[in-house]
């Protein structure tokens, strides 16, 4: 009865269809118009994370506040990877019994997914690569529902690079571009609007190519470590790079550490604010189902990620430093500024007493802004002084700045 009663509503539809004007191709959806924001199981996970760990981590993106935070992209890192059968389709391991559904699980709490691969034979963790099925799996990631890539160099070194054209750098990175621009071009032939990430590690100056392929973002160094003087080297190696990013292409400094190994709890804010300034994709990497309550403060502090997602895109850089304290600026919409003072410094506090320059800054007297860190507001007055703890970062927003 019900398909009776349907069906002249079809034929009516398949009609319109026949007269209609040929249906246009949608416009590309625009992805990482901002950046990234989600988790990541690699920082603390590695090679452990399974299908039930995914379902667990969505679950805790909900439960605590991070996705009305930002947070959307729950990504599986590496490890997840079958064999290939007789026709070429990549199975996933007995971690992952079903991808579809997982997608589907992760998609119906309101967020999306992301999966890994790479263009060489193997993954960094060994596992299978995507050389010579590119296209077969970016048209099973769109069937699963996949909406994120990170695509990881690897083996495609040995096995292609340096195999093919030993003696020849130049040859070498050609080979290198062409590998990511199958896969963009693979992505985008699925219809479906993936973000594209680029995991190189920074080579042959990525940041100029990467966006002519689809690239939305592109590891700028090799990988980060619950270490402060890891993260610091990382940040010191984004100057230069500004001019790169902006909306739908980002510089990736690497996934938050924020919450994983010893990092002290002026360390975790240091690290999450310095991401802000650089406009980084913020991919949290810690145990969300053991999170403690000042850690999601940090993850989930909204002035703090509002730098971060900020709608002009500009990725901040460091102004001047004097001894170990560095000055740190991101412009913002609305001219509204960013002012991130680090002292980089391993003593309890700087060696000298610091004075804030605004004049350094191109601010003209008094400014009035927020402390992003203790929600107060402040007045910062010309040559004030200052005095920060090693590691430790003031972090402060000046709405309208004079
Ligand atoms: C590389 C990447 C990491 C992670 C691992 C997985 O080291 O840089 O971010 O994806 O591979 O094997």
């Amino acid at each position: 009865m019900r398909l009776a009663t349907s069906l002249p509503v079809v034929a009516l539809v398949l009609n319109f269809a026949a007269f209609a004007p040929k249906a246009q191709s949608a416009p590309p959806q625009v992805v990482a118009q901002t950046p990234p924001m989600g988790w990541n199981s690699w920082n603390y996970f590695a090679a452990k994370v399974d299908d039930k760990g995914v379902r667990a981590a969505a679950d805790e993106i909900v439960a605590t506040g991070m996705k009305d935070a930002g947070y959307i992209y729950v990504n599986i890192d590496d490890t997840w990877e079958g064999e290939r059968d007789a026709n070429g389709v990549l199975h996933t391991n007995s971690k992952f019994p079903d991808m579809k559904a997982l997608a589907d699980y992760v998609h119906s709490k309101g967020l999306k997914i992301g999966i890994y691969s790479g263009p060489g034979p193997k993954t960094c963790a060994g596992y299978a690569g995507s050389l010579g099925h590119e296209e077969q799996d970016a048209k099973m990631y769109a069937d699963w529902g996949i909406d994120y890539l990170k695509y990881d160099l690897c083996s495609f070194r040995e096995a292609v690079m340096t195999s093919q054209a030993p003696d020849d750098k130049a040859a070498q990175m050609r080979l290198m571009i062409a590998a990511y621009d199958k896969m963009g071009k693979a992505l985008k032939a699925t219809g479906r609007p993936i973000v594209f990430s680029l995991c190189q590690y920074g080579w042959d100056a990525v940041w100029e190519w990467a966006p002519a392929l689809g690239g939305n973002l592109w590891r700028t160094t090799g990988d980060i470590t619950p270490r402060w003087d890891r993260i610091y080297a990382i940040l010191s190696q984004q100057e230069g790079l500004e001019a790169y990013a902006g909306p739908g292409h980002w510089n990736d400094p690497d996934m938050l550490e924020v919450g994983n190994g010893k990092l002290s709890l002026d360390e975790n804010r240091a690290h999450f604010s310095m991401w802000a300034i650089l406009a980084a994709p913020l991919l949290a990497g810690n145990d969300l189902l053991n999170m403690k309550p000042e850690i999601k403060a940090i993850l989930t502090n909204r002035d703090v990620i509002a730098i971060d997602q900020d709608a002009l895109g500009k990725q901040g850089s460091r102004i001047y430093s004097d001894g170990e304290v560095e000055v740190w600026t991101r412009q913002l919409s609305g001219g509204a500024l960013a002012v991130a003072v680090l002292n980089a410094g391993d003593n309890r506090y700087s060696t000298h007493p610091f004075h804030l320059s605004l004049a350094k800054l191109g601010l003209r007297g008094t400014q009035h802004g927020k402390d992003l860190w203790t929600g107060k507001d402040v007045e910062l007055t010309d040559d004030m002084p200052l005095e920060i703890a090693g590691h430790a970062v003031f972090l402060v927003r000046i709405a309208a700045r004079k």
